[in-house]
């Protein structure tokens, strides 16, 4: 059945790395490896409930965005990892905003005229689609080789040479041996001051083991050396610290004295971008959940008298009704979002505006949703192409109370 051929008329992109085909009979078919428009042959990859899944692994008219997938393994069956190897640039960017839009109308209840409005662009990002990725997570097979899995599979795909990856990473002594980490992983980070580390994870996720370079890595953003843990968070792209930084800044226009949160705010990025404009008489708070990204907020904003960190989670710090008025918010969740009771919390504390950064467009789409319930509006929105060649994108909207 899986090896069972289709030949397609391929429609318009939808989220997750994947074009919308439909059968005679209406049957919807997300289709990957191909573009909106062409016509191809596909074969069936998974068949669910209401619709299947498939990869066109012929392409019967092409469209004029196609080019050759640069990596031998941005294929159909081969390494999951990259989804949009056989566009152009240029067309990844369009393929991107489209998703964004989409999202916005279906589960964001923005009319069409709305979304004309924000005039949303998924932006490149300085640096080209290549060579780009500071941060690879390897994962081990059976035999101790380091690969990638296939798309919706556990299956891995053994790899000489990622292209996305940083030119560091490619030439760094990883993919050329096996590791004694069957079922973990190994990972390698290329830091934006020329550190490179390599470390490895056990399989279950268990305490990382230091292979060689530095624990802590150097980083340069928003006019700052940063240390940060190895294995802890960090923008993968090198250019997205100082882009997101920059949008956020733009959006809130932080003002002398102001009070701000920074939440999920892992090693404070945000909050060293707030602190210069809020002056001395003003205050950042930030809130974050790891213990690995408070010890490096505080360890990396120590020379910064107006920022406070407090260690938590959220939700049930801002339960505390002691959190009383903010003028400013950013908001950096993990891709889930950050739900229902975190914007009651927020929009509560009456800010004048908030940041909302966000590496999942279907939850930020939800969220704002919730705000607008609230009687907030999205004023501004931008996109980044933060991980050229994968589906993903970071976007960054500026919320307000519309009274
Ligand atoms: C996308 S990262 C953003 C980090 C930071 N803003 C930056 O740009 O480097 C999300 C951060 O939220 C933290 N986090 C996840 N869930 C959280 C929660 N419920 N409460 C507080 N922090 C959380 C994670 O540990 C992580 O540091």
């Amino acid at each position: 059945m899986m090896d069972e051929l289709l030949d397609l008329t391929v429609g318009p992109v939808a989220h997750g790395g994947h074009c919308v085909a439909r059968l005679p009979d209406g049957q919807v078919v997300f289709v990957r490896h191909a573009l909106p428009g062409e016509r191809v042959r596909a074969a069936v990859t998974e068949r669910r409930r209401g619709y299947l899944r498939a990869d066109a692994v012929e392409v019967l008219q092409p469209s004029p965005d196609r080019v050759e997938e640069p990596c031998k393994y941005a294929k159909p069956g081969r390494c999951g990892g990259c989804d949009w190897q056989h566009a152009t640039p240029e067309a990844q960017h369009e393929l991107k905003t489209a998703v964004v839009r989409e999202l916005l109308t279906r589960i964001g209840g923005f009319t069409v005229a709305e979304v004309d409005d924000l005039g949303v662009r998924v932006e490149p990002l300085p640096g080209g689609p290549l060579g780009w990725r500071t941060r690879v997570q390897y994962a081990v097979d059976a035999a101790g080789r380091p690969g990638f899995r296939k798309h919706r599979s556990h299956d891995i795909i053994p790899i000489d040479r990622c292209l996305i990856a940083h030119e560091r990473i490619q030439e760094a002594p990883v993919t050329d041996r096996t590791w004694p980490v069957k079922g973990g992983g190994v990972e390698v980070v290329a830091s934006s001051c020329g550190d490179l580390t390599i470390f490895t994870r056990p399989r279950g996720g268990r305490t990382p083991r230091l292979v060689s370079g530095p624990r802590l890595v150097r980083e340069r953003a928003v006019g700052r050396e940063w240390k940060i843990d190895a294995t802890g968070f960090w923008q993968v792209h090198p250019a997205a610290p100082d882009a997101l930084a920059g949008a956020v800044l733009d959006f809130l226009q932080p003002r002398p004295g102001e009070r701000a949160w920074d939440l999920y705010g892992g090693a404070g990025l945000f909050a060293a971008a707030l602190a210069p404009a809020l002056g001395p008489e003003g205050r950042v708070t930030i809130v974050e959940s790891s213990p690995g990204g408070v010890t490096a907020a505080r360890r990396n904003l120590a020379d910064l008298p107006q920022v406070r960190v407090v260690a938590g989670d959220v939700g049930t710090v801002l339960g505390n009704p002691r959190w009383r008025s903010v003028d400013l918010v950013v908001l950096d969740p993990p891709r889930a979002g950050i739900g229902r009771e975190v914007v009651a919390a927020v929009t509560a504390r009456h800010p004048r505006a908030v940041a909302y950064v966000s590496c999942d467009p279907a939850a930020f789409a939800r969220d704002v949703a919730t705000f607008r319930e609230r009687g907030w509006r999205l004023s501004k929105l931008r996109g980044f192409d933060a991980y050229p060649m994968t589906q993903h994108v970071e976007l960054v909207g500026l919320l307000t109370p519309v009274s």
